[in-house]
Formats: C-alpha cells, sequence, structure tokens
C-alpha cells in the first residue's frame, strides 16, 4: 500500500526536495509512498490570489487567511477522507516518534504548511486538523517540518529501510536516547572502541549499552530521563 501524502503549502516546489534522495527517494520511485504538493494559492479567489491579511489587534506581519485555507483543507480532505490532517506550527503539540508510529499506521497524512505570522484560528476550531511542532524555534515556515514529518515516517514503512530491526532499538523507540555508535578502525587518533564491544560477550554488551543510554540520557536530556522514571525518583514531599 502507499503511504500517501498531502502538502498544502505556497512552495510546492519545495517537494519532495530532499525526500526525492537516499533512503525516502527510492521509496518514492518504487511508489511506496507518494507526494502530492497542492499550492495553496490556488484556493484563493479574489483577483490579488491573496492568502493572508493583517492580523486583527495589530501587530507584525501577516496571518493566513481561515477562509482560502479550509477551501485547500476540504480538497485534501475530500481526496483522502481517512488521512489525519497536521498543520505545521510553532504553536502545535510537539513531534514524537509516537505521533510519527501513528501517522504510519494510517493510509497517509496531509500537512498545511503554515507561513507569515501564523494561521487565523478560526481554522482548527471547525476542522480536524493537529497542529504540530517539530521543536521549540521558529522556522520561517511550516514546509521545513513537514519534511521533518514525512522524512521520518518514511523510513518506518515496511520495507523502506535496509535493516528492518534497527527501527525498534533507536533513540525514543524506549524513551531513552540510544546507546553510543563505534566502528573501525579501533585504534583513530589515539583512542580505542571500548574494550565491551570487542569482547563478544552479548549479555555484557547489552548491559554496557543499556547503563550508556540511561547516563546519556540523564545528562543530555532530563525531561526525557524524568517522563521515563515516572513517578518512580520523584521525591514524595515535591521538594527539590
Ligand atoms: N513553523 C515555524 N516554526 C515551526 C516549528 N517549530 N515547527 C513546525 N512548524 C513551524
Amino acid at each position: 500500500m502507499t503511504f500517501a501524502a498531502q502538502i498544502l503549502t505556497l512552495y510546492p516546489e519545495m517537494f519532495p526536495g530532499p525526500l526525492g534522495h537516499s533512503i525516502a527517494g527510492r521509496a518514492l520511485g518504487e511508489g511506496k509512498w507518494s507526494c502530492d504538493a497542492i499550492q495553496i494559492r490556488d484556493f484563493a479567489t479574489d483577483k490579488h490570489k491573496s492568502v493572508d491579511d493583517t492580523p486583527s489587534g495589530g501587530g507584525a506581519g501577516m496571518v493566513m487567511r481561515a477562509d482560502v485555507l479550509a477551501r485547500a483543507v476540504d480538497a485534501a480532505i475530500e481526496r483522502q477522507p481517512d488521512a489525519p490532517v497536521l498543520a505545521m506550527t510553532p504553536r502545535g503539540e510537539p513531534l514524537t516518534q509516537a505521533l510519527v508510529r501513528e501517522l504510519v499506521a494510517g493510509p497517509g497524512v496531509t500537512i498545511l504548511c503554515g507561513r507569515f505570522e501564523g494561521i487565523d484560528e478560526r481554522l482548527f476550531e471547525g476542522r480536524p486538523i493537529r497542529p504540530v511542532s517539530i521543536g521549540d524555534y521558529v522556522l520561517s515556515g511550516g514546509e521545513a517540518g513537514a519534511l521533518v514529518v514525512l522524512d521520518a515516517c518514511i523510513r518506518l514503512l515496511p520495507e523502506v529501510m535496509g535493516a528492518p530491526k534497527s527501527g525498534d532499538e533507536e533513540s525514543f523507540e524506549n524513551g531513552l536516547l540510544e546507546y553510543p555508535h563505534y566502528t573501525r578502525p579501533n585504534d583513530w587518533e589515539g583512542r580505542t572502541i571500548p574494550e565491551v564491544l570487542r569482547s563478544g560477550d552479548h549479555a555484557k554488551i547489552a548491559a554496557w549499552r543499556k547503563q550508556k543510554a540511561d547516563d546519556d540520557t540523564r545528562l543530555r536530556r532530563p525531561d526525557l530521563w524524568e517522563r521515563h522514571n515516572g513517578a518512580r525518583d520523584r521525591p514524595a514531599s515535591g521538594a527539590r
């Protein structure tokens, strides 16, 4: 089955972009996913084909019009009624591996790419659109975010990744960062590969990797570490 991606954007020429290469590009060529980039401006009705207007209440920049976007979204929903609709915006819920897994289990995804200062909020009130953010920083538009969502989905499609097993062990699948990797040469710039990895003792290797994943997560991603350990580590009083 083909995972069908529809992208609503003012810059359809940005797709498939980097996803036309490497693993995703091959999968696209093989029909494992499809990429339909739709020009939002085609749904504007005035003679200037305007898609934005000034923000109500004042302020900088422009806001994407709900009426134009709604027509674009409705057309996409009509084409693919069973695909969830995401809107890329820094105001959205964070993209997670869990959300990616959820998307990949479905027939595809429709992604609306925000531009300018944002999207008229009323669009989200009347339609099943899920605002999604790829991180706590502001991009110039949602297109790069849409590419991120699609890349994360495509690599999980059946028979897309070279080594199917590696999908389960990697970062975030168990709520932790993945353990570090090494490869030959054994001695590089005076640094050697940890001895245990060359021991052939699979139980010891697994234990070492688990410890490293824990240590690195605690150090680099205290937020993930906290969530992973749940209430167990939290002081009963709530004091710190
Ligand atoms: N558009 C602008 N910034 C974004 C972000 N962080 N995530 C998704 N879409 C965006």
